[in-house]
């Protein structure tokens, strides 16, 4: 039994170590610097409107955020008049009426965002036969979050002379195995920008990645902020009770 017990063992870390050599190769990242991180982390609300706006002009052609409604948006500044502009310049299929048949009508802010692709197929056939995944979550689905996206977003560059590239797809340091099916989809100046900020690949990468991780974890401020409560209420009762034992066991010792 016990010799079965370590052979299974054995023979795990084996094939371990085996698929960890496997890992396909992809740069280290560059770290950045993100207002969110750390206890006391909050969202930059002017970054993440940014982003948004190159989300919506750029990524939204293929990509889907099917998590996201948007009257969300209200959390990231806009008034919900503005949501409701913003809602109405897309169109949902809703139904069926009266007749039975569907229709099309403006989005409303209770709408979630509009997909690019009537469904999986059609956005297949549109990229070469890859799938651009929904976005609502990719900042947590992929190891390294925020930075692997800044990274990747700004990681395209020329074929490494003698790397084996396939047909229709891209050299990109930082995805894995260094080919990526996606065109890259941004440059310097892509996105003009209202409020003066600098549009260099950089600070467009840069703001659309704070979209994404808010995207993803709205909470993220309340999570930190009751963190920071809880710690606060232990310590504090940690206290009380150091001084409320030396009182009760005044008189035992
Ligand atoms: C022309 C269509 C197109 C546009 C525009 C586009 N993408 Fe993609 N994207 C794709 C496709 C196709 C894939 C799948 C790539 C693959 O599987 O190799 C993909 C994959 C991705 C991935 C997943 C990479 C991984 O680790 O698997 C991310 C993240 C991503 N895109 C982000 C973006 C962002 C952010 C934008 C906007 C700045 C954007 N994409 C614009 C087509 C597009």
């Amino acid at each position: 039994m016990m010799n079965k017990l370590l052979f299974t063992l054995f023979a795990l870390i084996i094939i371990n170590s085996s698929l960890q050599a496997e890992e396909l190769k992809a740069e280290k990242l560059k770290k950045q610097d993100w207002s969110f991180e750390g206890i006391t982390g909050t969202f930059d609300r002017a970054s993440i409107q940014r982003g948004f706006k190159v989300y919506r002009e750029v990524c939204a052609v293929c990509h889907s955020m099917n998590l996201l409604y948007y009257r969300d948006l209200i959390d990231i500044g806009f008034s919900p008049d503005q949501i409701k502009v913003i809602a109405s310049e897309y169109t949902v299929i809703d139904g069926p009426n009266d007749e039975g048949e569907m229709f099309e009508r403006p989005a409303r802010p209770s709408d979630r965002f509009v997909d690019p692709y009537r469904n999986d197929v059609e956005a297949r056939l549109s990229n070469n036969g890859a799938y651009p995944p929904d976005l609502s979550l990719i900042t947590k689905s992929r190891k390294g979050g925020a930075d692997y996206l800044y990274n990747l977003l700004t990681g395209y560059a020329e074929t490494e002379e003698g790397s084996d590239i396939g047909e229709g797809m891209y050299y990109n340091l930082y995805m894995p195995g260094n080919q990526i099916a996606m065109p890259q989809p941004l440059y310097d100046e892509s996105v003009e920008y209202d409020d003066g900020t600098p549009n260099n690949l950089n600070q467009l990468s840069y703001d659309l990645t704070n979209f994404l991780v808010w995207a993803a974890e709205p909470e993220l401020e309340e999570r930190k902020r009751i963190g920071i409560i809880a710690i606060l209420f232990f310590v504090v009762f940690g206290v009380f009770s150091f001084f409320l034992k030396l009182r009760l066991w005044k008189k035992v010792s």
